[in-house]
């Protein structure tokens, strides 16, 4: 058994009752490897911002559980290496699916882990996600739960349609499950593919697709029967449109690849929503950026020429989210 307090880590219960006070959300950036790593440690610290780091089921098969534990030890030491006197980092576990996996997790050092039963019927939903709480807040480990379904995939279960969180249930869930925070659905959903263009309009400012708003009247219903209570959003890629033009410029394909327009993040972020989590735009990123150098330099072939580049335009896309969109720049003790 490790506790997460010994690498330097910390959960999330601090930080989410901070970032609602502030009206700003933590930013849960998902890695998989050192570059993004690399990338996102950097950017928190520039811009002295708290930080989650995610690990999903597929980070855990690709890149092995212990290792990413370590990485994110040795993120900490790196953090202080660049000079943040005391990082705030969360080691978090995305998606859990399972009581043995979030147990796992726990036991070699994770500060954090979500356990996803939004696809069970309620009651199972409870049951499951009370049995990771109990075990858990033993070590002091935050829980997230979730209520309500995302459109797209969430490692291997996905779902054609949405469905929205029903405000109903939110005060039975909290309640009797002891969860720290809660993901809710209202509209976000996984991957670069959030909207069909059918439902979308043209800005004709831009030309750009603007698809429809999230529900925030559920948001609103929820932060109703849960004064305070933390609130988390997946599938908050915005999928910048100019990532996309690269990729496809050299090479790529993405068709209507479409995201969460960045002014609908940053009034949730003003909310009771303090965890907004962000991976696509990472993927898009790094691609774009990969892309561009095996174009332009095709004799290139030392992998630190074209991941260097990539590792760069990550930080860039991670700092412009901590300070543009969810605003938790600067929230660092000194
Ligand atoms: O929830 C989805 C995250 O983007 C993780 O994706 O399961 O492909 O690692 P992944
Ligand atoms: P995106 O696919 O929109 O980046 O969502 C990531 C996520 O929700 C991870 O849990
Ligand atoms: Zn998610």
């Amino acid at each position: 058994m490790i506790n997460y307090k010994d690498l330097g880590l910390v959960n999330t219960r601090e930080m989410f009752a901070k970032a609602i006070k502030g009206g700003y959300a933590i930013p849960a950036f998902n890695f998989n490897n050192m570059e993004q790593l690399q990338a996102i440690v950097k950017a928190a610290v520039e811009t002295k911002s708290p930080v989650i780091l995610q690990v999903s089921k597929g980070a855990r098969q690709y890149a092995n559980q212990t290792l990413l534990r370590y990485m994110a030890e040795g993120a900490v030491e790196y953090a202080k290496e660049l000079g943040c006197k005391h990082p705030e980092i969360v080691l978090h576990l995305d998606h859990g699916d399972t009581f043995e996996t979030c147990k796992s997790c726990i036991d070699m050092g994770f500060s954090s882990v979500m356990i996803d039963g939004s696809h069970l019927p309620y009651e199972e939903n409870v049951a499951l996600t009370k049995k990771v709480v109990d075990y858990a807040h033993q070590f002091d480990v935050t829980v997230e739960g979730e209520l309500g379904v995302l459109a797209g995939v969430e490692d291997e279960v996905s779902a054609e349609h949405h469905t929205y969180t029903d405000p109903e249930e939110v005060i039975d869930f909290a309640t009797r499950t002891g969860c720290d925070s809660l993901a809710i659905s209202i509209g976000t959903s996984h991957g670069a593919y959030k909207f069909k263009p059918e439902q979308c309009h043209v800005d004709p400012k831009t030309g750009r697709l603007v698809p429809p708003p999230l529900a925030f009247e559920v948001l609103d219903a929820v932060m109703e029967k849960l004064p305070g209570f933390p609130i988390v959003l997946h599938g908050s890629s915005s999928v910048p449109q100019e990532e996309v033009e690269t990729i496809n410029k050299f090479g790529g394909k993405l068709e209507a690849a479409i995201g969460i327009p960045e002014e609908e993040l940053r009034k949730a972020a003003k909310s009771a929503v303090c965890k907004i989590n962000i991976d696509s735009d990472s993927r898009l990123a790094m691609t774009a950026a990969i892309r561009k150098v095996f174009a332009e330099k095709p004799a290139e072939f030392d992998p630190r020429k074209y991941l260097g580049p990539a590792r760069d335009n990550m930080e860039k896309m991670y700092m412009h989210k901590i300070i543009n969109v969810l605003g938790s720049d600067g929230k660092l003790a000194e």
